[in-house]
């Protein structure tokens, strides 16, 4: 005759059992699922976005901030170097509409950027890397002409004008890349983030 009556400890011992196998499996289901939504810290070190504040950048001058390794310039630019990103001639830009250079949608126009007073770009020159230096002045010494105002690579003499368009005879293939961006305020600016990939 089969004994039906269950044994109190045996029944707690099979039920505690089951508990902690079931909470082993909960446990190594969990820590991967954590893991792919909590971006780690150097993650966030390089691919945050950043903050920059304008409110103390005077016109003509420029700022620069540090996003993802990379130098990002912030240049205020007077309605003089705005009026001097029009009537290049067609032989002196080698993208002037900057169909093969990159940028986000709001800044693939005129003046490569969201608002005309304000030029946010990675200031990285696109031969080979080096760091463009900034020659705000209009017609400088040794820049040739025409030249109102720009960045001027000294490794391989690169020219770019305050748009960050790249002259035609140089080395650099493509004008400067505009990284996405979005103004908070009018004196705030975020790096990294804007309203196309915000969705
Ligand atoms: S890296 Fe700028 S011209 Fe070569």
């Amino acid at each position: 005759m089969t004994d039906n009556t269950v044994d109190p400890r045996r029944r707690r011992f099979l039920t505690g059992t089951a508990t902690v196998i079931g909470g082993i499996g909960a446990g190594f289901a969990a820590v991967p699922f954590i893991s792919s939504f909590q971006p780690s810290a150097r993650a966030k070190a390089i691919g945050a976005p950043v903050e920059v504040d304008i409110s103390k950048l005077e016109p003509s001058q420029r700022i620069i901030q540090k996003w993802r390794g990379k130098p990002v310039w912030i240049v205020r630019r007077t309605p003089e170097m705005i009026e001097g990103l029009k009537g290049f001639a067609p032989e002196v830009l080698r993208d002037p509409e900057s169909d093969k250079s990159a940028q986000p949608g709001y800044a693939k126009n005129a003046w490569r950027s969201e608002n005309p007073e304000y030029l946010v770009l990675v200031g990285v020159c696109t031969h080979l890397g080096c760091s463009p230096s900034f020659v705000p002045e209009m017609d400088a010494a040794g820049m040739g002409s025409p030249w109102n105002g720009g960045f001027f690579c000294p490794c391989h003499g690169s020219k770019f004008d305050l748009a960050g368009r790249v002259y035609m005879g140089v080395p650099a293939p493509a004008n400067m890349e505009v990284p996405p961006y979005q103004f908070l305020t009018e004196t705030r600016l975020v790096i990294g983030i804007d309203k196309e990939n915000a969705a």
